[in-house]
């Protein structure tokens, strides 16, 4: 008797964390946030928003309501911002990445509390797939330019992170006269982010 009602309950505790385990699992494929807010995230880490934005900071400011771009512009621009998306040479290229960084941030601070709690690599991933262009390419989660190169939705029911990888490294190695510019030089984290990013777009 004992023993059938330990057995049972071992039974119901392992039932309960598979499920458990698939809820998460599947709201985590329902909830690969775009890379967009992901890389505006990276964007207010790198210059530094946190040190007057983010409780805690010495002359702490709360962020209330997400701003819109045009002020965010004139924030930075009396802040004396600089970029971190890219280094440009020309202060014409200077100035557009500095508005696509601008764009990155709003959309991350409409959307924080989901962007928060993505994981560390998928942050990574957002910030290099918005640095690299991807999406004059390519559309990703319906946004981009999709007449050049496949949409990239459910590529990860297709390849792999492993093929993803050799893909960036060498995109001609599988296509021939393939359009797509070789991602070889990208330090090895950045290349495994992007890959585990679409390898979760199912
Ligand atoms: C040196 C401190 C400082 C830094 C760094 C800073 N801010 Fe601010 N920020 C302020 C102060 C002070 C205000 C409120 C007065 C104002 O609007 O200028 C403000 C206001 C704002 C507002 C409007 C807040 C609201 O809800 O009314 C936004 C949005 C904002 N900052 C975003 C940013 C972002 C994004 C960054 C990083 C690129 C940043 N700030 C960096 C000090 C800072
Ligand atoms: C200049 C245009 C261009 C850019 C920029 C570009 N790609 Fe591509 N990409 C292509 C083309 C064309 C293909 C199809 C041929 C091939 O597989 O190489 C492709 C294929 C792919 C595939 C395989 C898709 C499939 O269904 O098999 C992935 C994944 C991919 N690209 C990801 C990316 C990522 C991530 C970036 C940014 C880091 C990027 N691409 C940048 C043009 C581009």
């Amino acid at each position: 008797m004992m023993r059938s009602k330990g057995l049972r309950f071992i039974v119901g505790v392992l039932g309960a964390l598979l499920l458990a385990g698939a809820l998460s699992a599947t709201a985590q494929t329902a909830a690969v946030p775009d890379i967009l807010p992901l890389a505006g995230k990276q964007i207010y880490a790198l210059k530094k928003c946190g040190d007057c934005h983010d409780k805690g900071a010495k002359e702490f400011t709360p962020i209330k309501a997400a701003p819109d771009s045009a002020k965010l512009s004139a924030h930075l621009e009396a802040l004396k911002s600089v970029n971190v998306l890219r280094q440009d040479s020309s202060p014409r290229r200077q100035k557009k990445t500095m508005a696509e960084e601008v764009v990155a941030m709003t959309a991350y601070l409409k959307s924080r509390e989901k962007t928060d709690a993505a994981a560390a690599n998928m942050v990574t991933a957002g910030f290099v797939m918005v640095r690299e262009s991807c999406r004059n390419c390519h559309l990703i989660n319906g946004v981009g330019k999709g007449d050049m190169a496949p949409e990239l939705k459910g590529v990860g029911a297709k390849h792999d992170k492993k093929w993803l990888v050799e893909h960036f490294v060498d995109p001609q190695a599988f296509v021939k006269d393939s359009m797509m510019p070789k991602f070889g030089a990208l330090p090895k984290a950045e290349l495994e982010a992007m890959a585990d990013y679409l390898a979760a777009l199912k």
